[in-house]
């Protein structure tokens, strides 16, 4: 199956250019079933094939699309929420689901509400919130469980394209403090430290993300034996690399599961193993989503070629934040009903595809050989189905927002 263009998505973007639908969003519910599926089982067996216990959850903030989220979560083991928000978004479109809720600055009302909703565990960011979810915990008479992120030591990840840990950085606490968190569990009776999470650094291929993920379970493992704890689980966090500049080099998943098998067997010391958990975002979704608008404005600027689209970043802003040309295909247009001439680049230009905003920041890809564009062409843009909609400035210019399509039974 093409990364970039499937057959369904391709009859689905003549149709919407047709009925004058566009730009839209087109999430594909069986394509992300499809890869949700295979990519829970490549590791689930890597694990078991180690005698290991690895489990999946879904970072919701990667797109919290509830047709994306269920698809997701009919094969994940939980998903994670990041918010108060993300919280309420997901208890109110799947009650059942279990939860991890994550993220720097929970207030007191976001732990009191998560309390309330019965989330399964907390990654917990600081010794005062670990406190402030204790005093929620013992209001509402409850005990949860907790993994305290670390910012475990070791500098920045190698390869990374964003990095949360392993220097300064305001996401999960020193391991100074996570002592002092343990230290302090008798005193905190409303709370059960079960384990450590880590989210380090996105953007890894399966070498270094397995790499990551021992360093995180090797410090988890020695934390626990320091404090005399038995750790029920450790979450390695997600990361796992999207490649836009080659959308059909997919994350090897069977790959990094056979690694963070290995490496976690390495650490074996006849004791009772915590679970290891992972929570990949992007990689899980991206490339079931799909931004299809078409060319309203084609002109010559200075010798070059752009294609002002009808939309923009303000639906996608995943080019203009991670500062790659985002993947597309142009697809020829007839019966523009304009009565001029229409203008056409030939088959050879490079074309740079921006969207409607006053700002030169507006930019989709830029210098693209993509074949002939003319105006009034289909543009399909590739790879959105992660932190793409959820993350773009949707009111700047108040253009109207994409219709969003789903394709498929799933969900
Ligand atoms: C705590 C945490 N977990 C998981 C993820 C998902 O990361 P990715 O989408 O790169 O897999 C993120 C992303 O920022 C995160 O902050």
């Amino acid at each position: 199956m093409s990364t970039l263009l499937t057959g369904a998505v391709a009859a689905t973007a003549v149709d919407l250019a047709g009925r004058d639908a566009l730009p839209a969003y087109v999430y594909d519910l069986d394509h992300l079933d499809a890869h949700t599926a295979a990519l829970c089982a490549d590791v689930r067996t890597a694990g078991a094939a180690a005698g290991l216990r690895l489990e999946v959850l879904h970072a919701v903030k990667a797109n919290p699309d509830p047709g994306v989220l269920a698809t997701a979560a009919r094969h994940v083991d939980g998903l994670e929420v990041a918010s108060g928000g993300e919280l309420a978004h997901v208890r109110r479109h799947m009650p059942g689901v279990e939860l991890a809720f994550g993220g720097p600055g929970k207030t007191d009302a976001e732990l009191a509400a998560a309390v309330a909703a019965r989330v399964a565990r907390y990654h917990v960011e600081s010794r005062t919130e670990l406190r402030r979810l204790d005093a929620a915990a013992r209001a509402a008479g409850a005990v949860v469980t907790v993994l305290l992120r670390v910012n475990i030591p070791g500098g920045p990840v190698q390869g990374a394209a964003l990095t949360m840990g392993g220097t300064p950085s305001p996401f999960g606490m020193d391991p100074a403090e996570a002592d002092a968190c343990a230290a302090a569990r008798a005193a905190l009776p409303g709370v059960r430290i079960a384990g450590v999470h880590a989210h380090l650094a996105s953007g890894l291929d399966p070498v270094g993300c397995a790499a990551q993920g021992a360093a995180v379970l090797g410090w988890a493992l020695d934390f626990g034996r320091r404090h005399r704890m038995r750790l029920d689980e450790v979450n390695v966090g997600g990361g796992m690399a999207v490649d836009y500049h080659r959308p059909d080099r997919l994350f090897d998943w069977a790959e990094y599961g056979r690694l963070l098998a290995g490496h976690a067997a390495a650490h074996r010391d006849g004791g009772a193993e915590p679970v290891l958990r992972i929570e990949p975002g992007r990689a899980v979704s991206a490339y079931s989503g799909w931004y299809i608008t078409r060319v309203l404005e084609l002109k010559r600027s200075h010798g070059e070629w752009f294609a002002v689209c009808l939309g923009g970043t303000h639906h996608l802003r995943t080019p203009a934040a991670k500062g790659h040309d985002q993947p597309l295909v142009v697809l020829a247009t007839d019966g523009w009903d304009r009565p001029w001439a229409r203008p056409d680049t030939g088959a050879e230009a490079a074309v740079t595809f921006v969207g409607q905003l006053c700002t030169p920041k507006d930019v989709l890809a830029r210098r693209v050989r993509a074949g002939r564009v003319r105006a009034g062409d289909v543009v399909v843009f590739a790879l959105a189905g992660a932190y793409a909609y959820n993350i773009s400035h949707r009111d700047f210019l108040l253009h109207p927002g994409p219709h969003v399509v789903h394709l498929g039974t799933a969900g």
